[in-house]
């Protein structure tokens, strides 16, 4: 099975990258299945449903997030009723929406996995290690592939996270730094890891947002209105192929000048 990450979708010029580069992407290396972290695609916070239904036209499989997934406001009234809609499973039971969902492509059975760290994120949430374990021992035998995106701040979260479910999970992404790592790799068990597959979204950006409101932030103190990049784009995505007898990994860059 072919399985394509994205990372984070910043704003309109996140959509409008992936309009740029998805296309031939999907050309070269023909994923079955394709996830996508979704939480900052709507004017760079949070997810509206308008927003939504572009990225499930564009042949997306399921719709990850973090943090930003209740940002705005209308996501109460359709996240319930969206299963390719995740939030991270180790919210309060009360949050509204889901934190996994197993979905069938091509007679086979994925189950995806959203997940939040906890160091630096600011939101009380469960411990991530033990929910995985939780869902995992409910999907494990229902299911051919365990994909997960592991939403979190600090890389040493991340990498502790990805040697926990070596074995388990078939793939591990992290999101939410929106700055690429080059450490992809098959780890010990099968599992392939990246801590960060970067944004898709403004090259020239401070994390996909226009770079004069963040510097005004550091040299001054003040509160900032974020706004999000224009211009050339930049596409970042991994790549696994898994089959019984190989793993492949990839990580992809594509950028306008
Ligand atoms: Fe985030």
């Amino acid at each position: 099975m072919r399985f394509l990450c994205i990372g984070d979708v910043i704003g309109r010029t996140g959509r409008n990258a992936l309009k740029r580069f998805l296309p031939e992407v999907k050309q070269q290396y023909k994923p079955d299945f394709i996830v996508l972290n979704g939480e900052n695609a709507a004017g760079g916070f949070g997810i509206t449903k308008k927003v939504f239904d572009e990225l499930l036209s564009m042949e997306i499989d399921v719709i990850t997030s973090g943090n930003h997934i209740y940002d705005k406001k209308e996501i109460v009234q359709f996240i319930d009723s969206e299963p390719r809609l995740l939030r991270p499973a180790n919210y309060p039971p009360e949050a509204l929406g889901r934190g996994y969902g197993i979905y069938e492509k091509n007679g086979k059975k994925v189950a995806v996995i959203n997940l939040m760290g906890r160091a630096f994120m600011g939101i009380p949430l469960d411990c991530p290690f033990r929910k995985f374990d939780e869902i995992y021992e409910e999907v494990k035998n229902s299911v051919d592939y365990i994909v997960v995106d592991f939403h979190a701040e600090a890389t040493s979260e991340k990498t502790a996270f990805g040697f926990y479910v070596d074995g388990r999970a078939d793939v591990v992404f992290g999101t939410h730094s929106h700055v690429a790592t080059a450490d992809e790799m098959v780890l010990p068990k099968g599992t392939a890891y990246i801590t960060d597959i970067g944004l898709t979204g403004p090259k020239y950006s401070v994390i996909g947002m226009k770079p004069e409101e963040p510097i005004k932030k550091f040299l001054t103190g003040m509160p900032v209105k974020y706004e999000v990049a224009k211009g050339a784009v930049l596409f970042q995505a991994l790549f696994v192929e898994k089959s019984s007898e190989k793993i492949d990994i990839k990580r992809i860059k594509l950028e306008e000048e």
